[in-house]
């Protein structure tokens, strides 16, 4: 398939890395927006092209992915020419759909999607919306497809994917915690790191609640749960969405 992108930079070079990766099974037609990272992934897979204009990727591709700032992204795609034989997929967290749909005219079909930048190794959540077989056999090898049931619910995913600094910062503590113990930087990093990922490890559909009560009575799981909820500091997790996801709304 011939897919192409108007925006290369962070999430669109993570996509890209991760769909090229995979294999040669479609063509990139990549913005020269951002010059150096668009160079680079053409210099680094075969499949990967760097068109001349904006326009450019939209005339040589039956998929674009509109991956660049919100700022002046609606501006930009009133002045190209899509085909109604075209199908746009939307990474711009903060634009609602409409008005992407509205400047770009009538296509085949729109979606609206969120990948994050583990998508570069394939892994990790994508929310989509609406569900269709094409996103999902498109995605389907970029990671776990969560499909949203309306843009509500693609804005509760969006709101979650707020608390990455908040989590890398809180394994930072538990690093400074452990080397103050004497444990090295390197061996913290990779403890701490794997531990957390393991947490979540086939857990699929399991109850989060029923897993948390899994614990020893009395052990230090208990404790370090009790301690934590009474400090208010488990449930701060959660409070935290409410103003995101106002902000979210007001954008
Ligand atoms: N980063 C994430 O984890 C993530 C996750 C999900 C969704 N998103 C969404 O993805 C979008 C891009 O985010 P990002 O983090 O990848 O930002 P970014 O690194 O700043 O990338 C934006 C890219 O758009 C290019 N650009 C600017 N004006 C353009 C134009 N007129 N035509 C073509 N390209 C143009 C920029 O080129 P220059 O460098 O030359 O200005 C830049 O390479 C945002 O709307 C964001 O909401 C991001």
């Amino acid at each position: 398939m011939k897919i192409g992108f108007l925006g290369v930079g962070t999430i669109a070079s993570c996509m890209i890395e991760g769909f090229c990766d995979l294999g040669d099974e479609h063509q990139f037609f990549l913005s020269p927006r951002n010059t150096q990272k668009s160079a680079a992934l053409a210099e680094r897979y075969g499949n990967v092209t760097v068109c001349d204009s904006n326009q450019h990727v939209v005339d040589q591709c039956e998929v674009v992915f509109i991956s660049m700032l919100a700022t002046n992204c609606l501006d930009v795609l009133r002045g190209l020419n899509f085909r109604a034989s075209q199908r746009i997929i939307n990474v711009v967290a903060t634009i609602p759909p409409e008005d992407i749909i509205d400047a770009v005219g009538q296509t085949k079909s729109f979606s609206h999607v969120i990948p994050l930048p583990a998508i570069k190794h394939r892994i990790g959540p994508i929310a989509a919306y609406p569900e269709s077989d094409f996103l999902a056999n498109l995605l389907m090898p970029m990671g776990t497809i969560v499909f949203a049931k309306s843009m509500d619910e693609i804005r509760a995913m969006q709101a979650i994917t707020g608390l990455m600094s908040a989590f890398y910062d809180m394994l930072h503590h538990l690093t400074i915690f452990a080397e103050a113990e004497g444990l090295g930087r390197k061996e913290s990093t990779s403890f701490i790191s794997t531990f957390f990922a393991s947490l979540c490890h086939n857990v699929n559909d399991a109850d989060f609640a029923e897993l948390a009560a899994e614990m020893t009575p009395g052990g230090l799981n208990e404790l370090a749960q009790r301690t934590l909820a009474e400090a208010g500091a488990l449930k701060a997790w959660a409070d935290v969405m409410g103003p995101v996801m106002e902000r979210i709304k007001r954008a």
